[in-house]
């Protein structure tokens, strides 16, 4: 897996980027977000139509998942082999759209990877029968109203399915469309700050 590390301090943040991105896109707005982290930024590694992505899927928001459980894996296992390596005790994921799918997805299916996950512009990335005791683990998701990637009921049913699970969520809600800006670079970094005092 092709990726970039930054060291820096804790918790660690992991980038993962949207479609179309690569392991660069999120550094800036990592960087922003929590001055001075570690930051872990992996390249997706399905490649549709010239574009990067993290999982396959069928068509738009309809996704293939045996293998978006089977990267999950792979990404979670990825994650604890370069925690272990570089003696990174804690990480957040912070994704972007398909990034933060499966930043869900990990939540749910490889609990006690990640101490949290800033999810901007997210949707459920998978049903699963028995949710993970997630144990309090603060998640933010930031959603806008204008999204034209997904339904207006998809962030709601995530906040739903990860709280039933046990995680702390904050659901919040802009009035803006899938792409990100000024506000969310704001929430994120008083989120993180408040959540992860050190
Ligand atoms: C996905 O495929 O994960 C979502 O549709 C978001 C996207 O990548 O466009």
């Amino acid at each position: 897996m092709q990726f970039r590390f930054e060291p820096g301090t804790s918790p660690a943040l992991l980038l993962l980027h949207g479609t179309g991105g690569d392991e660069n896109d999120l550094i800036p707005l990592g960087q922003r977000i929590r001055p001075g982290a570690a930051l872990l930024s992996p390249r997706g590694e399905v490649n549709e139509n010239g574009q990067l992505r993290f999982f396959r899927r069928l068509a738009p928001g309809v996704f293939d998942e045996a293998d978006l459980v089977r990267r999950t894996h792979e990404l979670a296992d990825f994650v604890e082999d370069q925690c272990e390596r570089h003696h990174m005790r804690k990480i957040v994921a912070v994704g972007y759209s398909n990034g933060a799918n499966i930043a869900a997805s990990m939540l749910l299916l490889r609990p006690g990877v990640l101490a949290g996950a800033v999810l901007l512009r997210a949707m459920v990335p998978l049903e699963i029968p028995h949710p993970p005791d997630l144990n309090g683990i603060p998640v933010l998701i930031l959603a806008a109203r204008h999204d034209e990637m997904m339904s207006a009921d998809q962030p709601q049913r995530l906040a739903a399915l990860l709280l039933g699970a046990g995680a702390n969520v904050t659901l919040d809600w802009q009035d803006a469309g899938h792409g990100l800006g000024a506000t969310d670079v704001t929430k994120a970094r008083d989120w993180l700050s408040t959540n992860f005092a050190t």
